[in-house]
């Protein structure tokens, strides 16, 4: 899938893309079939929610699910963002963020380049995200939240936030955001208020920047917002440092090679290298190394 002129000057415009029905519904049925497994599955790769047992997000499961490993791999996700980085990508994160009806809990504001950077040292933002929905996405369940047009700022100054939810994450103040959605507001004159919020059926995409501010409040609904994210880097721009553990920031700077279109409804061979657990080196860190050494970190 390649992008035309026009998307590609929304993009730059706005910092995002969205695709209403891109994969079909057989094809999503793959994915949401495999989750209820995966959800339950006792690894370190299953992040839940403050509140009790509840999955909020599910890491690299790319490595051990088959139909996951074909996701990522789909020339519908991995093509357009080659074509705009003209460079091999590889799996910086991979991620399936439940949302869970009554259960699911806030993203704060935040831009994914503010936690590459600070946590990971990625040199650049030349890194994508790539939304698709598993479920459908409404107004009530806790839909994304973009700030349209806040990419073109760069990397924003930000706290690390360690209470908010069980997730750590570097937010932006409130301060910030009100200003940031006034400016977008009187920027996009009538197009939108200051915030947009892309809904649509299972099967849809999201692709956008990785300094887009973003976040998503609570599902008090009862319809799950299961949603899978890739986070995508372009190979020269790969991380400079293991302070995270492996299946939240990825080592592997391997160039990802696509499958075929219809990869996830034929049979299509696929490697799981985690398949029998977490390998003991995903865990160690780069600090762990350096503490090892006898240094104070
Ligand atoms: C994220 O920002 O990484 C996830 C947000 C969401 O799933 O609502
Ligand atoms: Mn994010």
């Amino acid at each position: 899938m390649k992008l035309d002129a026009e998307q590609l000057a929304r993009f730059d415009r706005d910092g995002y893309l969205f695709f209403p029905a891109l994969f079909t519904p057989e094809e999503m049925k793959t994915l949401s079939d495999e989750v209820p497994r995966l959800y339950a599955m006792q690894r370190p790769e299953n992040v839940r929610e403050k509140t009790g047992n509840v999955v909020r997000t599910n890491f690299a499961a790319h490595l051990y699910s088959a139909p996951f490993a074909r996701l990522a791999r789909h020339p519908r996700m991995i093509d357009p963002v080659e074509q705009m980085f003209g460079e091999a990508l590889y799996m910086h994160q991979f991620k399936i963020n439940g949302k869970q009806a009554f259960d699911g809990d806030v993203w704060q504001w935040h831009q994914d380049y503010g936690t590459w950077l600070n946590d990971d040292l990625m040199p650049t933002p030349r890194a994508m995200n790539v939304a698709i929905f598993l479920d459908e996405v409404n107004e009530f369940n806790g839909p994304l939240m973009f700030i349209p047009g806040s990419h073109k700022l760069g990397a924003l100054p930000a706290g690390h936030d360690l209470t908010t939810t069980s997730y750590p994450l570097w937010t932006i103040d409130n301060d910030t955001i009100a200003t940031l959605v006034r400016n977008a507001a009187a920027t996009a004159g009538g197009r939108h208020g200051g915030i947009v919020a892309p809904k649509g059926p299972a099967g849809s995409m999201i692709m956008f920047h990785s300094c887009l501010v973003h976040a998503s409040s609570s599902n008090l609904s009862p319809w799950s917002r299961v949603s899978v994210y890739l986070s995508l880097c372009a190979v020269s721009n790969h991380i400079r440092r293991h302070k995270r553990v492996e299946y939240i920031a990825h080592r592997d700077f391997t160039p990802i090679e696509c499958l075929p279109d219809d990869c996830l409804i034929k049979p299509c061979p696929v490697d799981l290298p985690w398949a029998n657990g977490t390998p003991a080196s995903a865990l160690v860190t780069s600090l762990d190394v350096l503490r090892e050494a006898g240094a104070t970190v």
